[in-house]
């Protein structure tokens, strides 16, 4: 997993949907608050929804980076040479709109609660990004807030919320990457041992 990083140029290179689906049929495999598995992960390969697409974020970035973004968080993004520009959402061969499912609607259009949303779908888009890159693909994890155009282009229901979309494919030959460092394990890894252990 030390090898997986965040990809923004990828190449037009197709990738076999066959790996996409086994991806997420891994993420389908993730605990979740009562097994309530409150997600949907809709794959976008068409290039006229995924232009669609990029217009609505562009439009949404567009904002975030003019006007909305305070100093702090554009200061914060600097590093990695962001801007609103998001061409790689129609360069990815395919794009996956991860969303949360607020709440169950039964047969007859009851409301069934779902409990800990967020934790289960940030845990089962951990497993799709882990197993995307085991298969060898790069991915974006991406957020062009506000995300409510993502439902409306992937014609969902009113109890789906866009969570992530994540561009899929190889990346573009000759990028290059942000020079980042994680956190030593010293750092994040704090034992505990039982009162009896030497
Ligand atoms: C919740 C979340 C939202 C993110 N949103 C964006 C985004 O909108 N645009 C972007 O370029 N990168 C985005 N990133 C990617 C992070 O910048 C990246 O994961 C971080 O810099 C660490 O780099 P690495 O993934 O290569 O380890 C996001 C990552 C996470 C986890």
């Amino acid at each position: 997993m030390r090898t997986r990083r965040t990809v923004r140029e990828f190449s037009p290179e197709p990738v076999p949907l066959e790996l996409i689906e086994r991806a997420i049929a891994v993420a389908g495999t993730a605990p979740s608050g009562a097994n309530q598995q409150p997600w949907r992960f809709v794959v976008v390969g068409d290039p006229a929804v995924k232009r669609e697409i990029r217009l609505a974020a562009e439009a949404e970035e567009r904002e975030n980076y003019e006007r909305r973004f305070p100093p702090e968080w554009l200061a914060a993004l600097a590093p990695f040479g962001t801007d609103w520009h998001k061409e790689f959402l129609e360069v990815a061969p395919y794009l996956i709109v991860v969303f949360r499912i607020d709440y169950g609607l039964s047969a007859e259009g009851g409301k069934q609660k779902h409990y800990y949303v967020n934790e289960s779908v940030g845990i089962a888009t951990g497993f799709l990004l882990a197993a995307l890159h085991v298969a060898g693909l790069a991915t974006l994890t991406h957020t062009p807030n506000p995300m409510g155009f993502l439902a409306k282009i992937c014609g969902r229901p009113a109890n789906e919320r866009a969570f992530l979309l994540i561009p899929v494919g190889y990346p573009r030959a000759g990028t290059t990457l942000p020079d980042i460092s994680k956190k030593k394990k010293e750092d994040i890894c704090l034992v505990l041992e039982s009162p009896g252990a030497q």
